[in-house]
């Protein structure tokens, strides 16, 4: 990681965790910059003797919450979320995300949607104008209907591409056992809430990348190691 775009995250990370109080209940989202906010989090209350319950996004925040001593729960033992923190992708002007680059985005909009707060943690080079100009659209797809729904993202003007696995041959698998179809936009999304009620109305789609009106807060770190503190 670059270094001022490391120090950016921390700082978003820190300042979320500042924000945690003792005997909350927080989701652990996915990702670079949430991970640093699980260790900052994991950190305190050993220093502070809080008591926190996290609920992770992914097998990856869970193992790495374990690894730094951040009791787990889950939505069956823990429903009321008082703050959940998590990284995005790409942020526009009205705080509506682009998230997924992990395939994590399902289990992160579950549990970000119950949250009182959901923040994001985000360094500047996420911010853009309109969704979808820097990062294609993650769709988590029933693998038999893989065919249907990239007609279905072709007809909304995307360009669909299987996601493939890096040290893995074939597709990438999430941690439902789905695959992940990435979508680019020419020129980004021209009408993000009608692809969200779209994808959402398409048969073997479980869930995308957009998320809507979701975020409270957006915790942007700058390369300074400053905080620009977004509120909805
Ligand atoms: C995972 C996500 C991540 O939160 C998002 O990709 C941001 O990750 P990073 O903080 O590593 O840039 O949505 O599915």
């Amino acid at each position: 990681m670059v270094e001022g775009r490391k120090q950016a995250k921390m700082a978003a990370a820190e300042a979320v965790v500042r924000l945690i109080q003792d005997g909350m209940t927080v989701g652990l989202g996915t990702g670079s910059t949430a991970s640093l906010a699980i260790e900052a989090l994991g950190l305190r209350m050993k220093r502070e003797n809080m008591h926190v319950t996290g609920v992770p996004t992914s097998f990856a925040s869970e193992r790495l919450a374990r690894d730094c001593g951040v009791p787990l729960g889950t939505l069956d033992t823990h429903g009321d979320i008082d703050l959940a923190f998590d990284g995005a992708d790409e942020c526009d002007p009205g705080l509506n995300l682009i998230k997924g680059r992990g395939a994590a985005h399902t289990r992160e909009k579950i549990v970000a949607f119950g949250a009182t707060r959901f923040v994001i943690l985000i360094d500047e080079s996420k911010r853009v104008d309109r969704l979808g100009t820097l990062m294609p659209l993650p769709v988590e797809v029933v693998p038999m209907a893989v065919a249907p729904v990239m007609n279905c993202l072709r007809a909304l003007g995307a360009h669909p591409e299987l996601r493939m696995g890096r040290k893995k041959d074939g597709p990438v698998v999430t941690d439902q056992g789905l695959w992940v179809v990435d979508a680019q936009f020419d020129a980004g999304i021209p009408d993000p809430a009608i692809v969200d009620r779209t994808l959402l109305d398409t048969p073997g789609v479980l869930d995308h990348g957009l998320f809507l009106n979701m975020a409270t807060d957006v915790m942007v770190g700058l390369d300074t190691g400053d905080v620009e503190h977004l509120r909805r």
